[in-house]
């Protein structure tokens, strides 16, 4: 859509409390109702036909179930529901022990992904009820994300073996692994955690946002030299486009980097990324999976980078002038009100999701992902839903 976006931004209407309200009371109806399946198992990473199906606590993302479940729990607890609140509770005490018992077995953690699992899941009880497992499990989480630092490219490396040229790559996704790292040194006191979280940002903010603010999905580095290589795409529809979700954890991911290191040119660079992916929406403000898709190209949507966006805009809002800052908030609230009146779930009956119409994977010609969620609700996308309607909401403090 171009500049365009712009006049047509001044159009759109805010979400209003009562709508943010009633959305959240939704969800809280769907969480809750999820729980007899999902207490002791996990919700897949995607729906088939809108529905959840159960999982172990495998993958990366069932982090964003039990994050969920804690926004579900603070809400019920501002709210008066004190018997929800108490079942919510449970419900995420028991997840934490399965992310200790995770951490521990080292079952599947040989990844970056520990912040997008540990931050939701165990930051969060934690930071919201004491809870010394989850202290446990992602103090040790943290100290095996930093097992995947490379002194010589200064980067976290994102999948595979640590020796291998192919693998010497980092992922746009990791800033919002780091917020993890923040958090380790300020709970043990010790800075080798925040060292390794601020030579990663630094590299990865200087190799990833290209000269017209587009980013790369994925970065890779010499493994010789430590120098930048070249940049590629996984998930994205070719190498040289803008996947949506990467642009999206561009925007959240600069965010977060203002927000941990205070440098002032990551507020330049949140308003370039952040500009693309607004220049580059359809009219309803919600992305195609990847940005190079507009009006009448038939692809799917991804609606979770439409409710990460905006969680980094209200995060970033928070640091900005006050002219930046209300504007950030209300395309935050626009984008919002486009996400509930017309992607989020209804009924219990129609889903167990909150969001439809996210794409996880989308094979193309081009790229080298395993085809997976296109056109479904996500759990990630379920998790910022409802993330960014706390936030809109005010007073959140984050897990992150
Ligand atoms: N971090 C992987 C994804 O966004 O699909």
């Amino acid at each position: 859509m171009g500049k365009e976006i712009y006049r047509l931004l001044e159009e759109k209407p805010e979400i209003t409390t009562e709508e943010i309200e009633n959305a959240m009371t939704f969800a809280l109806e769907q969480v809750g109702d999820n729980l007899g399946t999902f207490t002791y198992q996990f919700k897949r990473a995607f729906t088939e036909n809108s529905f959840y199906t159960p999982t172990e606590n495998v993958n990366w993302t069932t982090g964003f179930w039990t994050g969920q479940i804690w926004l579900a729990w603070e809400w019920a607890m501002k709210r008066g529901k004190e018997d929800l609140a108490e079942t919510l509770k449970r419900a995420g005490d028991i997840q934490i022990d399965s992310f200790l018992d995770r951490i521990d077995n080292k079952k599947e953690v040989d990844h970056h992904d520990m912040g997008f699992l540990y931050s939701p899941s165990c930051v969060a009880g934690y930071k919201l009820t004491g809870n010394l497992k989850g202290r446990e499990a992602a103090v040790k989480a943290a100290d095996q994300l930093i097992t995947r630092f490379h002194p010589v490219g200064q980067f976290i490396q994102a999948w595979g073996p640590m020796d291998q040229p192919e693998n010497y790559r980092f992922i746009i996704d990791c800033l919002l692994n780091l917020p993890l790292l923040y958090w380790a040194s300020e709970e043990t006191g010790d800075g080798k955690y925040r060292d390794i979280a601020e030579k990663h940002i630094h590299t990865a903010i200087a190799n990833v946002i290209r000269e017209d603010y587009s980013t790369w999905h994925t970065f890779f580095m010499n493994m010789e030299t430590g120098e930048p290589d070249h940049g590629a795409t996984c998930q994205g529809y070719r190498d040289g486009s803008a996947w949506a979700r990467g642009q999206a954890w561009g925007v959240y991911g600069t965010a977060m980097a203002y927000r941990y290191t205070g440098r002032k040119e990551y507020i330049e660079d949140f308003k370039h990324v952040t500009g693309y992916f607004l220049e580059h929406l359809p009219s309803d403000l919600v992305p195609y999976w990847d940005l190079e898709f507009g009006e009448g190209s038939g692809e799917p949507r991804d609606s979770s980078s439409a409710s990460i966006a905006a969680c980094g805009m209200l995060e970033m809002a928070k640091y900005m002038e006050p002219e930046d800052r209300e504007y950030y908030k209300s395309v935050a609230r626009k984008i919002l009100k486009s996400v509930v009146g017309g992607y989020a779930v209804k009924s219990l009956k129609e889903s167990n999701g909150l969001v439809l119409h996210s794409t996880y994977s989308k094979k193309s010609p081009y790229n080298t992902c395993t085809p997976e969620g296109v056109d479904e609700c996500n759990i990630w996308g379920d998790y910022f839903y409802m993330e960014a309607l706390t936030r809109l909401a005010g007073g959140w403090n984050p897990y992150w």
